[in-house]
């Protein structure tokens, strides 16, 4: 361990330590544009300097290593004059035009010039004038600001994957953009314009909306996906104007993608601002006081037996506080055993067993991913579906890691060295299968041979399941074959364990650990009353077994796979719905309760590694409308048992009693909640793998769409420009003979089913496979979902037009 001095402070640093950092580990700031703690050194900008003793010159600071007894200084007059002759130089060409750039009041480059720069300037010829790009719906760009960084190149190319942005041209010549002029395809580009030293590119949705020191901030947790990465949410006057990465090294490191930062216009988009009843045998909503609201769903909730009420809770952007009142109300207040959230589910098979939190959740915590040595995806989109994990999983592809994908078409992925196995839609199980035989000596060959090999060299292998794998048709078969390939592999263990299912939706963890399924309660104790599934509460709304449909924060016809029978449950039942946003549910309902969205009260998220995690309140939702839970404990108070709580820590007690991962004051001054506090993982449960089903026609495959997955995304307008959703993916060689062409409309059919979406012609897809988004509005392709609750067999017919 090397030691040095810096301004007189002596200091033990690891071996190739930088100074710049070694000075950071003692508090002392080094001035600097082009260094940026989590990307690659380039040391172009020379704000650094800084002055070693027994060295001639002043040196760059973030590229130098300590050495034994070096002598720094970081402010003598060698380094100030050094610093001096950097910032004229910078301002040569900067335009200056700080009154109408975003990035005034927080840009590094006219801190520092307050700082170090000459009061005028000795330069009086014409400046450097720049072309502007146009990066896309995201990126604001005035490149004449550019100082040449390249921060955004380092960015594009180390974290992104997605080496777009680059220099051209030599010294003052030098020019950063784009090499084709186009937009920027990219989930994470957002960041560039938060690591952007100056205003060279800024946020477009966030153009001339504030200035920097008018924000209050609060420090916010993202709801758009599992990651739950940290936020800072600036808001002014009760809005939410910007979205910033907050630190986390052990989770986004520096970075969001651009759902978590854009996201946040939908939140003010088709709110429901008050609550609304129907009178009495009417059909129309009118607004009434929130004593009377409450009063008329008590009222729909007792006129009928308890177990003919059942209710359906969302898990994409509800808080833990609410997801525990919710079955609470309903198991304890109301009496229905009646309570789910997986609305797209088709293999409930897994709730016969009492399954543990480690067979739900991830076991490698997200850090760690990057020392896998050997990564298997399984129906798991990484890019697309939890952005900031995928940058984990490129950090251990990186690092040599192999990373093989087993899915039904090619991902889209910023992987190095991705190895992509297509399987027919369903047929994940049984190469899992032959993969488990593979391991056991019997060679199987082709490609599950090479997945076996590839495991069984690895120290540190991984499997992650991902959407397409949790929704299977056989998802509970997938899930202990994994188990069993990673048992057979010695990993699943306390010193490893590489067993990781990752539901993405941003609060499925919380709605597992908190009871909002039929088959367990909070903190995973079994229940002597097991209710019906989510699927299979909405076929007995359909029939009327169940009368009344307790919604919150969910429009079936919205979320569930098969939405003809959520239309016809939503047609036969009495429905009270609560939520933030107005929907079909809403409409139709009878008493209409309206909550708040996300950033609008504190709440808790559950990661997928079961991180336990506080979002705190930062702008304010209507009016009228309440925190949900509240809701719940108003209307608890009309029946016999009210809930237990009247305040958010009475709440959150509760809460830590049922499970103490939710038990902040257990924790030690400095403490967080841990990753994967959970153990152990269920193994031995016997497996048996059904061969695919051989059907005529078209395979029909739903997915996610990043952008489009949650009722603020749906919302959103900036998420509505980066989304291609509503699409039928095909292949073009399949689209040709059947003369589809790309953006052509397609009737997609399926017996008396039809839809009409456009198409896409995507190489990724394979023959006799077509992929449509889970989507809303009229034409969705759920409206094929096919009765066996498998993948949908489909036909195709091109239309003009
Ligand atoms: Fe640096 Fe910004 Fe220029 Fe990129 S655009 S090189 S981040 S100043
Ligand atoms: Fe939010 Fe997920 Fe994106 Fe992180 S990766 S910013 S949690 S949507
Ligand atoms: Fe060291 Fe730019 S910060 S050279």
């Amino acid at each position: 361990m090397p030691t040095l001095i810096i301004d007189g402070k002596e200091i033990d640093v690891k071996p190739g330590t930088s100074i710049m950092e070694a000075a950071k580990l003692l508090g002392i700031y080094i001035p600097h544009f082009c260094y940026h703690p989590k990307l690659p050194i380039a040391g172009n900008c020379r704000m650094c300097l800084v002055e070693v003793e027994k060295m001639p010159k002043p040196v760059i600071s973030c590229a130098m290593p300590v050495s034994e007894g070096m002598v720094v200084k970081t402010d003598s007059p060698m380094v100030r004059t050094a610093r001096k002759g950097v910032m004229e130089f910078l301002l040569i060409n900067h335009p200056l035009d700080c009154p109408v750039c975003d990035q005034g009041g927080e840009c590094t480059l006219q801190d520092l010039a307050m700082k170090y720069g000459p009061d005028r300037s000795r330069f009086h010829d014409h400046k450097r004038e720049v072309p502007n790009h146009d990066l896309g719906p995201l990126i604001e760009t005035e490149m004449n600001r550019c100082i040449h960084c390249t921060r955004c190149i380092r960015f594009s190319e180390d974290v992104s994957g997605v080496e777009q942005m680059g220099a051209v041209y030599r010294g003052d010549h030098m020019t950063v953009g784009p090499f084709v002029e186009t937009f920027l395809d990219s989930e994470l580009t957002g960041n560039l314009a938060e690591i952007c030293p100056v205003g060279a590119l800024n946020f477009k949705p966030f153009h001339f909306q504030a200035r920097g020191w008018e924000f209050k901030h609060a420090d916010g947790v993202c709801a758009h996906c599992s990651v739950g990465c940290h936020t800072r949410l600036d808001h002014l006057d009760g809005r939410i104007l910007r979205v910033m990465a907050r630190g986390w090294d052990a989770g986004n490191e520096s970075w969001l993608c651009d759902k978590g930062r854009f996201a946040i216009d939908g939140l003010r988009e088709g709110r429901l601002e008050e609550p609304r009843a129907r009178a009495v045998n009417g059909v129309v909503q009118q607004k009434v006081s929130w004593p009377e609201a409450l009063d008329r769903a008590a009222a729909v909730l007792k006129s009928v037996k308890p177990e003919e009420v059942a209710g359906l809770a969302s898990d994409a952007i509800q808080g833990g506080e609410e997801l525990f009142a919710f079955q609470d109300f309903l198991r304890n207040v109301v009496g229905t055993p009646h309570v789910d959230h997986r609305l797209r589910q088709r293999d409930f098979s897994g709730d016969e067993q009492a399954l543990t939190r480690a067979d739900l959740l991830m076991n490698t915590p997200l850090v760690e991913l990057a020392g896998a040595d050997a990564i298997v995806l399984v129906g798991f989109d990484p890019r697309f579906e939890t952005p900031l994990l995928n940058f984990r999983l490129r950090r251990a592809a990186q690092a040599g890691a192999r990373v093989v994908s087993i899915h039904a078409r090619q991902l889209n992925s910023n992987i190095p060295g991705l190895t992509s196995i297509l399987v027919t839609p369903g047929g994940e199980p049984t190469l899992l299968g032959q993969i488990l035989l593979g391991l056991d000596g019997e060679a199987p060959g082709g490609d599950a041979g090479m997945v076996a090999a590839l495991l069984k060299g690895a120290k540190k292998p991984v499997v992650l399941l991902g959407g397409q794998a949790i929704l299977h048709p056989e998802a509970e078969t997938l899930r202990r074959l994994a188990v069993a390939i990673l048992d057979k592999l010695g990993a699943i263990g306390p010193g490893w364990n590489g067993f990781n299912r990752v539901a993405a939706r941003g609060n499925a963890a919380a709605a597992q650990d908190l009871g909002v399924v039929p088959h367990r309660g909070p903190g995973y104790t079994r229940l002597e009353r097991v209710g019906m599934n989510a699927t299979a509460i909405l076929e007995a709304a359909a029939e009327g077994r169940i009368k009344v449909l307790f919604l919150m924060g969910v429009d079936p016809t919205e979320e569930a796979l098969d939405r003809d029978l959520a239309r016809r449950a939503l047609e036969k039942a009495r429905v009270i719905h609560l939520g933030a946003y107005g929907c079909e549910a809403a409409r139709v309902a009878e008493v209409v309760l309206a909550g708040l969205a996300p950033g609008e009260k504190s709440m808790t998220l559950t990661n997928c590694e079961g991180r336990v995690q506080h979002s705190a309140r930062a702008g304010n939702g209507p009016l009228e409308a309440k925190e949900d839970w509240r809701i719940l404990r108003g209307l608890s108070d009309r029946f016999a048992a009210p809930l237990g709580y009247n305040d958010l820590e009475a709440l959150r007690k509760r809460l830590a009693a049922s499970d103490h991962r939710y038990d902040f004051a257990r924790l030690g001054p400095g403490e967080t909640p841990r990753a994967c506090d959970h153990s152990p993982v269920t193994k031995g449960l016997p497996v048996t793998v059904r061969p695919v089903e051989q059907a005529s026609g078209i395979h029909l495959v739903l997915e996610s769409c990043l952008y489009r997955d949650d009722p603020v995304t749906w919302r959103s307008p900036v998420m509505s420009r980066l989304a291609r959703d509503g699409r039928l993916r095909i292949h073009p060689d399949d689209a040709k003979g059947l003369a589809i062409v790309q953006d052509g409309l397609v009737r997609v059919l399926q017996g008396e089913k039809r839809v009409e979406l456009r198409a896409e012609l995507d190489a990724r897809i394979p023959l006799g496979v077509v992929f449509g988004d889970f989507g809303q509005g009229e034409h969705s392709p759920r409206e094929l979902c096919d009765d066996a609750r498998g993948h949908g067999r489909v036909s195709l017919v091109a239309l003009p037009g």
